[in-house]
């Protein structure tokens, strides 16, 4: 076991860090979290560890990406684990604000307003302001640590076209590498969210990439992807979910496809259970 990463809480702190290691030529890769991480994060800090000399895992519960009506003040923080769990894997350094001004210093008034198709529909239409908020956090944290790689889940499917299309936009000198779902046996994507679930609702959790994989399954085999998603919304909503959107997309621009023939396609679904909104993807 590596020892136990250093803990940066001012930008200053942080800098001063990756200064040394830039000092001796060293690549750095940044993996950003909002903690209580599980399997998920830790696939993707080991990718991290791959593509660079040294890992910054960020830690920060972002206030800006979630609405009042959400989760902010309940979402699980579980630091002390955390930290522990990213010593196993050899991360050198955590980026946690000590609080939320030294991420949105009093006053704060720039925000990063992400548009265009790859924005039209799926979560924006169910989280307005949620885009804004992780891009402005994400562009911070990019300018912040300055890494020449920065991984994101696929588990967040828009969010890692979001962040790749800003850092394409605004010049960001580094690649955003994308990393794959990490699923639990049965299939349900992992989440810091999926500790909300009851018992019973945890028995339905896997039905999403149950119907999400039998959709694309049927929709390779060419049939007609809109009996296939009218199909699979009405699967899901049997099953107990509210259904926000099941879509199919253009797995890079997000943009509405008719046909196979417009691929390489995406499905997305988003669907409450009970209080707990869940969300996958998976490709065609
Ligand atoms: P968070 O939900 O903590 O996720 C951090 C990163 O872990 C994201 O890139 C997400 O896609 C990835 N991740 C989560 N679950 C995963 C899984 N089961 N398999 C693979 N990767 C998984 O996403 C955020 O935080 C925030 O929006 C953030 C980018 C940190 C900005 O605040």
């Amino acid at each position: 076991m590596a020892g136990r990463p250093q803990v940066a809480k001012t930008v200053t702190a942080l800098r001063r860090e990756v200064a040394r290691w830039r000092a001796a030529r060293e690549t750095v890769a940044l993996v950003p979290t909002m903690g209580a991480l599980h399997e998920g994060h830790l696939s993707l800090v080991r990718l991290a560890r791959r593509r660079a000399d040294r890992v910054i895992v960020s830690i920060f519960v972002n206030p800006a990406q979630f609405a009042p009506s959400e989760d902010f003040s309940t979402y699980p923080r579980t630091f002390a684990t955390d930290v522990a769990m990213l010593a196993e894997e050899a991360a050198d350094l955590v980026w946690a604000p000590a609080n939320v001004s030294v991420m949105y210093p009093d006053g704060f008034a720039t925000r990063i307003v992400p548009e265009g198709p790859a924005l039209a529909g799926l979560e924006d239409a169910f989280r307005p302001d949620f885009f804004k908020g992780v891009a402005t956090v994400v562009a911070k944290l990019f300018i912040q640590a300055a890494p020449d790689v920065a991984v994101f889940g696929e588990k967040d499917y828009q969010q890692l076209r979001v962040v790749t299309r800003m850092a394409r936009d605004l010049d960001l000198p580094l690649k955003v590498i994308g990393a794959p779902t990490v699923r639990e046996p049965d299939g349900l994507a992992m989440s810091s969210r999926n500790v909300y679930l009851t018992p019973d609702e945890r028995a339905v959790a896997p039905t999403l990439h149950r119907v999400l994989s039998l959709c694309a399954k049927k929709i390779a085999e060419g049939r007609p992807i809109d009996t296939i998603l009218a199909e699979g919304r009405e699967a899901i909503e049997r099953a107990g979910f509210v259904l926000d959107y099941l879509e199919a997309r253009h797995a890079e621009t997000l943009m509405p496809v008719g046909s196979i023939k417009d691929g390489p396609l995406r499905l997305l679904v988003a669907a409450k259970l009970g209080k707990t909104r869940l969300i996958d993807n998976v490709a065609v």
